[in-house]
Order: C-alpha cells, then structure tokens, then sequence
C-alpha cells in the first residue's frame, strides 16, 4: 500500500499520529479527550463531510456519514457505491417471473396439525360427489439403514409408508407427507407437506462422530442462551437488497438491526463462501481435514452446528432446493442425519414429484407455492415447536434468487411478513437472527460495469439482536455495532456463531481481556470483538481478485486527469467558502502528490469510473489538502471528505465553524 494511501487513510486513526494530535490540541483539545475515550472517530474534526452528487454542497446541511466510502479503514478503503447509481439504474426492472397460482389450484388445505379437503373446490375437479373419491396420506421419511453408503444418492434415500385413507380431513402425525387425491381410482390432486413436529432431544454421542467436543471446554447445557437462526438468501449483493428488499430491509432497519457494509466474499460461488461461514475453513483445507474427495460425504466435517447441539441447542438445516443444495450441488450430501431437523429427503421428493415452473437452474413452485414460501413457513413452524427449547438453523433460499438480478423483489413481501410473524411471536426476543447472502449476481450485463463487479464481491449481511443482548453485552454490541464499518468476511460470521454457542465469553469483562490478546491479524475474528482498522484483505484472507479494498498507484503530477482532480477539489473547496465572503478565494498552487485508486485485479478492471487521490497546496495561505476525486464520465464528484493536512492557525480566525475554519484563509 502506498505512502498516500496510507495518509489519506490515517486520517481515521488520528489519535497515533502527532501531527493530527498537535492539532486537535489546539482546536479542541477536551472534546478530543472525551472522543478517544468514548472510541468515536474524530475524523469529523479534521475533515469536510459532504455528499457524493456532483459539487452539490451546501452548509446547511453538513452530513454526518461519509458515504464517499463504503467503508474507509487504516487497511482497507472501499468505493462508495449508491444503490441507484445511474451505471445500475437500467438494470432494474420489475421481474417476469410466472407465479405459481398458474399451477393446478390446492385441492387440500393445512395447518399444524390437521390436512382437510376444500369440499368448494372439488368442482374444479369435476368431481360431483365425494361417494368415489378418497384421499391418501402418506408419510415418507429418510431411512435409517442404508444399504449402499457409496451410492451417488445416498442423500436421496427415501422410504414411503402405506396409505392412510380420508375423504375430510385427517390429523397430522409425520414431518413429510405427500397425499394423493382420487376419484373413481384415478390420481386427480396431488400434494406435499412438510411439518415441523417436535422430536425428542436425542444428544450426539461425540465419539462416533469424531469431533473433539473438548475443544470447547465446557458442558453448556441450559445456560442462558439465545436461538441462533441464519437465513440465506442467495446471490444478493448489499445494495441489491437495498434495490430489490426495501421492505424487508425498513423493518431490520426498524428493528435496529446492524448491517456489514465491508463484508467481502472469498470465493466464487455458494460453496467456498459457506465452508468459512460453517466450518471455519477454506474450502480447499476441506481435502485434508475431513473431505478427501467429491465421493466423499461431509459427515465428519467439523460444522458448526455440531457444536451447537452439543450446547443442547436442536439443529436445523433447511434448504429450499434439493438438486442446488450446499452440500449436494455435485456432491454427496450426508449419510447421517447432518442435524434434527433436515429438509433434504422432502424438498428432493418435492422436487421430482411436484416441481413444476423450471426456471434456468431450479423449480420454482412445489405446486401452487413457491418453493422458499415453503421454507420460510417452515422455519416459522419450526420456532412454533421449539419455543421452549433452544434452535441453531441453517436455512438457504435459492430458487428465486439465484439466477436473476431483480427476482428477489418478488419474495419481499414474504420476507417481510415473515419477519414481522416471528416479531410478534415475540421470538425474537430470544433469538440472533442473522439475514445474509453469499455474494452478488455473477453475470449478465450488470457484471460489465465496475459497481457490478464490485457488488458481486460484497454481499449483504444483516444481524438482529435480540433487545435484552444489548444490556447484557454491552462492550460485544459496541463491537459489532462499529464493525458495520470494518472490513469482514464469512471466517468472521463463524467465529461470532461459536461465541454465541456460549454467552459467558461474551461478557463485558471477558471481552475486555479478549481484546488484549493479539488477534489482529488473525482470519476468523468474533465481531463481537473489535475488528482491527489496520486489517488488510491479506490478513483476512481475502485473495486479491476478490478484494474490493482500493490499492494505489502513483501517477505524476502532470497527468492530465490529476490536473482536471486538483482543480476540480479546489473549485470544490471555493463552493465550501462561497457563502463567507470574508474568505478568500482559492487558487491551485502545487500538486503535492496524486495516486490512482484501485480496486481488483489488473485483467478483470474495467474503466467505467476511475478515482484519483489527490493533495494540493493552494493560495493564499499555504492551505494543503487531500482528498479523493471520482470521474464518472465528464463528471468530477468527491468520494468522502476533504482532509486538511497542514495546520490554519490563525489564518480562520474570521469564521466559527470548526469545519470551515479548515478551508477558511480570512483576508
Ligand atoms: C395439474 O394436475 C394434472 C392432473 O393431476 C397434472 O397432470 C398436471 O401436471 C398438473 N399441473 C401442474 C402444473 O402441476
Ligand atoms: C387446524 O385445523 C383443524 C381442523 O380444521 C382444527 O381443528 C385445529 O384447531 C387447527 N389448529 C390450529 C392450530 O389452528
Ligand atoms: C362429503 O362432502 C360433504 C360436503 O360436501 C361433507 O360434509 C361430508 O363429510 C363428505 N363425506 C365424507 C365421507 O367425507
Ligand atoms: C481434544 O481437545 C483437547 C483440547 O484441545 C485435547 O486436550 C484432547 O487431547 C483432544 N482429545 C482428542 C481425543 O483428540
Ligand atoms: C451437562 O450437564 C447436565 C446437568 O449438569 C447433565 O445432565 C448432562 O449430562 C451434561 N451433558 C454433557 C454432554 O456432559
Ligand atoms: C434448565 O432450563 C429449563 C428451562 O429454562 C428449566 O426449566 C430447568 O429447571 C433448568 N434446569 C436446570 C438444571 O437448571
Ligand atoms: C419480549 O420483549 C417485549 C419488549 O421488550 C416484552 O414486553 C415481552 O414481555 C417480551 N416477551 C417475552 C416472551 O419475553
Ligand atoms: C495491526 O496492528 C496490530 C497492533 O495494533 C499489529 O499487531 C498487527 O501486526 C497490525 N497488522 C497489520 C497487517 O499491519
């Protein structure tokens, strides 16, 4: 990293460097005192926070953020980016996608506990009467004796129990159950079901599955605990949740929950991004710790959940498609049961019996429903089931987001009312909830332009917690709260899931001793602890194609692009001051020095906008300042704030304003 990056970026770290210490003296030294203790940046003191519209800077309304930059650290600076950026605009557009009404209209209805008939509807069957017509329930389960656990599917393994026979309705007593419907012995109506009913607790035995449980040095059943639940909703980057989630994303705002603005993907697709997030581990590592080869299942693969059930949490993992699941794309699942609750054997059968609505890479639809409305009920009914118990889930959407950039605007209704049920059950009060993604969208035409490709590395990550968890946890909810900030990736969704299979070590005092171990350069990092500003995408194992931090290269002086940057943040600098006329008047005396900014790999960069870093000394007053220019097409705009490098000393006395008292030269 370069010289001037780095000075550009000291700015955040003020309080080490004496020339910014010298002066925050002079300007203010005890508020300064009262910042560094209460961990606020104090950047604000030192720099011009403007908005990133083109030269659209007026005074009276000073932002508070700095939205020039996705996030803006010692070791990693990312681009701002606007979710409606006029690169992206002509991308959006509402979704074509059928809906699954158009399927055969639900000859059956259901709730917990019961599956009925809609006698009304048997007409649209042209069924006139119900002397010969009968349906069949019939549960399926995942077997367990298994007859090949080198077969290709043995994931898939399935076993149908015989026929109960109703005509009404029928009470529910199996967790996967497909009915058929006859008249006259002819199939006219079939359907599947998934419940969620509840199974005894039965514990792992840690010795047959080969994980060392040691590890975590404590029996942690029935401390006090939260229900731990991470959805996914795959291929969305952060701001096309913004674009394509609005509702979904107003009610986690409302909520309070915290979003990571510079969480960083660290491979390419699903699977390399979970394996850190559930496991720990880069994917690759997987051969020599517990997955020898793709004939090889991930039963004694160190996932997280084992970890939880061993707390005495019940375990689920859900997903809203079989053919794409995580461990099952190209692979082969598990041989046991992964965890208590496991959606695989019934999505599977869904899928082949009743997918209907194929679109490019999976169904769609299970009959009239959409597949992820499936799963989200499920999770719904499983919260219902296990309220007085303790839950990790691992859910998965795929479906509908997978494959197109705006589908997602249809399920945000569904989300949000989803959320809003698990609210109002009140189980959120006791819950973690974690909404994320696993990248953004991987092709099309939104993939050539350079927010694209910097979306696709950055996907959305947004964490409910519970209201008691920031009264209780005080310093681990700061921590997180300013990691929003902070360079993250999956390793670090991991290592937080582990601190919460155990509160105690997340407690004031115990976080307090964490944070003076050395851990700064670590890969996995709980956010529940500080996130270290000088972390760099090498010590976060970020690989360098993947890594939207900004490096930079210098460039003269004389280029014209540095002139057209130094000029246009002086002009910048003059609208800053235009309403005090007892200011002077700017002009550009010297280009101190000038970087270019970049992000990615040198083959993959496209040339839609580029940013140049520049400092200048203007006239008169010697004034010498820094600050970052994006060209966007003919357009000059400031990416951040413009940070004053040399001290005004009386120079400003004419004016009040701690801000513009930087820019101010009183004549
Ligand atoms: C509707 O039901 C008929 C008769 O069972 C079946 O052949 C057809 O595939 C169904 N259509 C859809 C879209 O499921
Ligand atoms: C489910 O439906 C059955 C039959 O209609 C009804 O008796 C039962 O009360 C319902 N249960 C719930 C929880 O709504
Ligand atoms: C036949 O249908 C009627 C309503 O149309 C219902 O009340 C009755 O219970 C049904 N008979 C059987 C055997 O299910
Ligand atoms: C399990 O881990 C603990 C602590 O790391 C270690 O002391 C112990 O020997 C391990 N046991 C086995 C069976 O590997
Ligand atoms: C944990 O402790 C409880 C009660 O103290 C005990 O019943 C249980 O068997 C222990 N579990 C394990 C895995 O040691
Ligand atoms: C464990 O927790 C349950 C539910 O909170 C409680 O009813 C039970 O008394 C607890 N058991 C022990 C040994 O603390
Ligand atoms: C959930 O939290 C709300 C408000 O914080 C409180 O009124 C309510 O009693 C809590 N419910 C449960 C079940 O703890
Ligand atoms: C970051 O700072 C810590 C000390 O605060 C240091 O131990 C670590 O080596 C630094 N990491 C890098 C990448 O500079």
């Amino acid at each position: 990293m370069g010289r001037s990056l780095k000075s550009l970026n000291c700015i955040r770290c003020a309080p080490s460097h004496f020339k910014y210490l010298f002066l925050l003296a002079i300007v203010c030294g005890a508020i300064f005192l009262f910042f560094t203790i209460s961990n606020t940046t104090v950047d604000f003191f030192l720099s011009y926070e403007t908005p990133t519209s083109p030269m659209d800077f007026r005074r009276s309304s000073i932002p508070e953020s700095d939205e020039g930059f996705t996030i803006n650290t010692v070791g990693c600076t990312i681009p701002g980016l606007r979710p409606f950026d006029d690169s992206i605009k002509k991308f959006i557009t509402p979704p074509d996608i059928s809906q699954c009404r158009y399927a055969n209209i639900s000859l059956l209805g259901s709730n917990d506990t019961h599956i009925w008939v809609i006698h009304e509807r048997l007409q649209y069957y042209n069924v006139p009467d119900n002397v010969s017509f009968s349906c069949c329930y019939k549960p399926f389960y995942r077997p367990n004796t298994i007859l090949d656990i080198t077969s290709n599917d043995v994931d898939e393994r399935v076993k149908y129990d015989t026929c109960v026979m109703f005509a009404d309705y029928i009470e529910v007593a199996n967790e996967f159950v497909k009915v058929s419907c006859s008249y006259h012995l002819k199939i006219i109506y079939e359907s599947f079901f998934l419940f969620a009913p509840k199974k005894p607790f039965i514990s792992y035995q840690a010795k047959e599955k080969k994980v060392n449980f040691t590890d975590l040095g404590r029996n942690l059943t029935n401390k006090t605990s939260y229900n731990v639940i991470v959805i996914g909703i795959d291929t969305v980057s952060r701001l096309n949740f913004y674009r394509t989630m609005p509702k979904t994303l107003t009610f986690l705002k409302m909520k309070g929950a915290i979003e990571l603005l510079g969480y960083n993907k660290v491979g390419d697709n699903t699977f390399p991004n979970l394996t850190p997030m559930l496991m720990g581990i880069k994917d690759t590592d997987l051969k020599k710790t517990c997955w020898p080869d793709l004939r090889s299942s991930f039963d004694n693969c160190p996932i997280i959940w084992k970890w939880f059930k061993e707390a005495g949490y019940y375990t689920a993992l859900g997903e809203d498609s079989a053919k794409l699941g995580t461990f099952n794309f190209g692979k082969m699942g598990f041989v046991g049961n992964p965890t208590d609750y496991y959606t695989h054997t019934f999505m599977h059968e869904a899928e082949i019996n009743v997918g209907n609505n194929k679109d490019f890479n999976s169904f769609i639809c299970m009959g009239n429903k959409y597949f992820y409305q499936v799963l989200l009920d499920y999770i719904e009914a499983l919260t219902r089931t296990l309220k007085s118990s303790r839950l990790f889930g691992f859910f998965w959407e795929v479906t509908l987001s997978h494959d197109y950039l705006n589908y997602p605007m249809a399920m945000d209704y569904s989300y949000e009312k989803f959320l809003r049920k698990l609210d109002k059950s009140q189980y959120l009060n006791d819950t973690v909830l974690v909404l994320l993604s696993d990248h953004g969208i991987r092709w099309g035409n939104i993939r050539h332009t350079k927010q694209g490709r910097l979306e696709e590395r950055l996907p959305f990550v947004q964490i409910l917690l519970p209201p008691s968890f920031r009264e209780n946890y005080e310093y681990a909810y700061n921590n997180i709260k300013q990691n929003s900030r902070r360079l993250t990736t999956p390793f670090d969704i991991h290592a937080t899931l582990m601190d919460l299979i155990d509160l105690n070590k997340i407690k004031d005092e115990i976080i307090d001793s964490r944070r003076k171990t050395s851990y700064a350069n670590e890969r996995s990092i709980s956010l529940f602890l500080p996130i270290p500003t000088n972390r760099t995408c090498k010590t976060a194992a970020i690989d360098d194609h993947w890594c939207t931090c900004y490096k930079s290269r210098k460039i003269l002086d004389s280029d014209k692009k540095v002139i057209d940057a130094a000029q246009n943040l002086v002009k910048h600098l003059n609208v800053l001051i235009q309403d005090q006329p007892q200011c002077a008047q700017l002009k550009l005396d010297e280009i101190l020095d000038a970087s270019e900014m970049m992000v990615g790999t040198q083959h993959e960069r496209e040339k839609e906008w580029s940013e140049i870093m520049v400092v200048v000394r203007t006239l008169p007053g010697g004034g010498v300042f820094e600050a970052t220019l994006r060209q966007d097409e003919a357009q000059w705009m400031l990416a951040g704030t413009v940070s004053r490098l040399n001290l005004y000393g009386d120079q400003s006395r004419c004016v009040q304003h701690y801000q513009l008292k930087l820019f101010c030269f009183c004549q």
